[in-house]
């Protein structure tokens, strides 16, 4: 069962090396970005042994976004984990982000310092937000490279505007970079990676 985690680690390193991962990314930042993940899943993650399990209240929505994605080949191997998944909310958030915000959002990590797969070289997880929520202008020092797996949610970077998103859209933001995301009626469950400096979780901005 446990070595089966590691199916994980294989299906993102596959993908991630795939045409459909980067899409329409470009630039040296997001270069550093892949070659730092693509580096450490080379090299191994180890399985751990302390990593529980823990629902949030957005994972009401999750049999939906699961019903309603498409096929994918890193979905396909974390869904037999799908309910050891440890789901939280960030603490940076509260009293800026609204109540009914973290009732409709949580993520999870799955590979990294924190996951059920171990690194300290990159962390990549799920997102998921629950339908009409908005999640507000917020920044972090890692790069992010999300590849959206259910769900048409829109996302804003810096000063654009928002552009729908569906599956399987990619989109990554450097470091320090504002970005936020809008839901319509559907959840939304997204593919996430860090890399760069990890150390802090997101701030609201
Ligand atoms: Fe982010």
């Amino acid at each position: 069962m446990d070595t089966n985690r590691l199916q994980i680690a294989d299906a993102l390193a596959r993908f991630y090396l795939s045409p459909e991962a980067a899409e329409n990314l470009s630039g040296e930042d997001f270069a550093t970005h892949k070659a730092s993940v693509l580096s450490a899943l080379d090299k191994g993650v180890s399985l751990t042994s302390n990593y529980q399990p823990a629902k949030a209240a957005v994972t009401r929505f999750l049999g939906q976004a699961l019903t309603d994605a498409p096929p994918h080949p890193v979905l396909d191997a974390i869904r037999p984990f799908m309910k050891d998944l440890h789901w939280q909310t960030n603490k940076n958030y509260h009293g800026h982000f609204e109540e009914k915000f973290f009732e409709n959002e949580a993520f999870a990590e799955i590979i990294g310092p924190k996951g059920m797969l171990r690194t300290d070289v990159f962390r990549a997880g799920l997102l998921l937000m629950g339908p009409e929520i908005d999640y507000p202008d917020h920044n972090h020092e890692a790069s992010e490279w999300y590849n959206v797996l259910s769900g048409t949610g829109l996302w804003r970077q810096g000063g654009n505007a928002f552009s729908l998103c569906p599956p399987p859209s990619a989109i990554f933001h450097s470091s320090w970079e504002v970005h936020a995301m809008r839901c319509q009626k559907t959840p939304v469950l997204a593919l996430w990676s860090w890399a760069g400096n990890m150390s802090s979780e997101a701030m609201p901005v």
